[in-house]
């Protein structure tokens, strides 16, 4: 099959669920679902599917992902990653994070960061967050992407335990569609994975370490039972996040913890 990684459009078929217990389990529910013939196999990627309701979100590291219901935008996006290695799912990972950056920005306006590794993020609070679940063949190869994208859009009251989160009405006072939002993210998420697919890989890199949240800063994190400061410098293109303090070292994702006063 060849390469679908910007042959079809992202957003179509576009599924509107009002209640699921995770867009991501019901795009997974597609790939399982009756066998396509590999001729048809790339019809699925690009299928978007949006939830008013999630009766149990996934976050990432195993969290919930909490969204009061018909407020905000929950998204997966299925994608069959085509030209990518499993070694370069970090791309995938940072080209979403842009293409939310670039939806959150244009409504935003300003302040708006990725942070590290694919939350976003607006002044010092988090309004979103990326979780990508991969589904791969017994031989080892990527066969599809489910990527799973929560923003939160006019929720105004969150769980005490969420640290600093934000909407976007609570940014600009305006109240917005979810749907319309969500089908506005595809396209700019399809050229992104048009730049992929043009191995672009140094343009995307860049982009992504521009907005990224803290660069340059000294932030506190916490690996194991040891609690460092160290200055956020950059992200490697395996995903790596690299920080100095008296040496220089980098992490994987997972690796460290963020801590905040
Ligand atoms: C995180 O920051 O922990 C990632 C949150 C990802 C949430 C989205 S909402 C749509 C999709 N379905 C899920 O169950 N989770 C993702």
């Amino acid at each position: 099959m060849q390469d679908p990684l910007a042959q079809y459009p992202i957003g179509s078929p576009f599924i509107e669920l009002q209640s699921v217990d995770s867009t991501n389990n019901y795009a997974r529910k597609l790939i399982n679902g009756p066998e396509l013939p590999e001729s048809q196999a790339g019809t699925l990627h690009g299928t978007a599917v949006f939830a008013h309701e999630q009766i149990s979100g996934k976050g990432r590291i195993g969290k919930k992902w909490m969204s009061d219901k018909g407020t905000n935008i929950a998204l997966s996006i299925v994608i069959r990653p085509g030209i990518l290695e499993l070694t370069q799912q970090f791309f995938l990972s940072a080209v979403t994070a842009l293409a939310v950056y670039d939806l959150f920005q244009k409504h935003a306006d300003d302040h708006v960061k990725i942070k590290w590794p694919n939350d976003l993020y607006w002044q010092d609070r988090k309004a979103g967050g990326i979780l990508i679940e991969s589904v791969i063949t017994s031989s080892g190869k990527w066969d599809w992407a489910i990527i799973g994208i929560g923003i939160n859009i006019n929720q105004v009251r969150f769980a005490a335990e969420l640290h600093n989160p934000v909407s976007l009405k609570q940014i600009t006072g305006k109240e917005y569609d979810p749907v319309s939002l969500a089908k506005e993210l595809c396209p700019m998420l399809q050229a992104y994975l048009l730049e992929l697919e043009q191995k672009k890989f140094d343009h995307i890199l860049a982009l992504y370490n521009e907005h990224l949240y803290k660069k340059g800063e000294l932030v506190k994190f916490r690996k194991g039972n040891r609690v460092f400061e160290a200055k956020i410098c950059e992200v490697k293109s395996n995903g790596r996040l690299v920080v100095t303090h008296s040496v220089e070292e980098s992490f994987d994702i997972n690796e460290i913890e963020w801590l905040f006063k």
